[in-house]
């Protein structure tokens, strides 16, 4: 697991002040580009799907799509896309969240989750958590189950972990 941990760290490249002065972006677009590093990304988070017990897979748009759908694949499960709001045809689920200035949305469709659904949702970074948390919601509302969440990467210092305690409810949190 240091291993992996160490190739996938080597592969993130930290992008000063983007997409604003103070902000150290994490860009994961050298991963994505190194078969070794994304295969190895893709098992772990694959293995995480199979000790939870889930049955779908939820990426989150959109650097969620791209961990996500494969993971979905390699664990044999159907993939559910959140999509910020408006981009999805057919019934929604909404739900809204408060950004540091003003507040998002997100959606899923309502047929695509169900009361035998146990999901694992896969983000690229869990920062504030306020994402991560209404995707919670989403699949509650939808009579899904979660079995976890499961992310590359954990800034820590923003707090997201305790904020989604009370909302995961038990159901663990991942971070490679
Ligand atoms: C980023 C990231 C997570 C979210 C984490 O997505 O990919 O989804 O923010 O932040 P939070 O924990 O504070 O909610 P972003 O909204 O920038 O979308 P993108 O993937 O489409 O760029």
């Amino acid at each position: 697991m240091t291993e992996i941990r160490d190739l996938l760290l080597s592969r993130i490249r930290d992008v000063a002040d983007y997409p604003q002065p103070g902000v150290m972006f994490k860009d994961i677009t050298p991963l994505l580009a190194d078969p070794a590093a994304f295969t190895a990304l893709t098992d772990e988070l694959a293995g995480i799907a199979g000790q939870t017990g889930a049955t779908k897979v939820i990426g989150l748009e959109a650097r969620g799509f791209i961990l996500g759908a494969p993971v979905a694949v390699r664990a044999g499960l159907g993939f559910v896309p959140v999509r910020k709001a408006g981009k999805l045809p057919g019934a929604t689920l909404s739900q809204a969240y408060e950004l540091e200035y003003g507040s998002a949305e997100i959606e899923v469709h309502a047929e695509d989750l169900g009361g035998d659904d146990r999901v694992l949702i896969v983000d690229d970074v869990l920062a504030t958590g306020g994402t991560a948390e209404a995707s919670v919601q989403l699949v509650r509302r939808a009579g899904a189950e979660v079995a976890g969440l499961a992310v590359l990467m954990e800034l820590g210092f923003l707090g997201g972990r305790e904020r989604l305690e009370p909302a995961l409810a038990g159901a663990p949190l991942e971070a490679l």
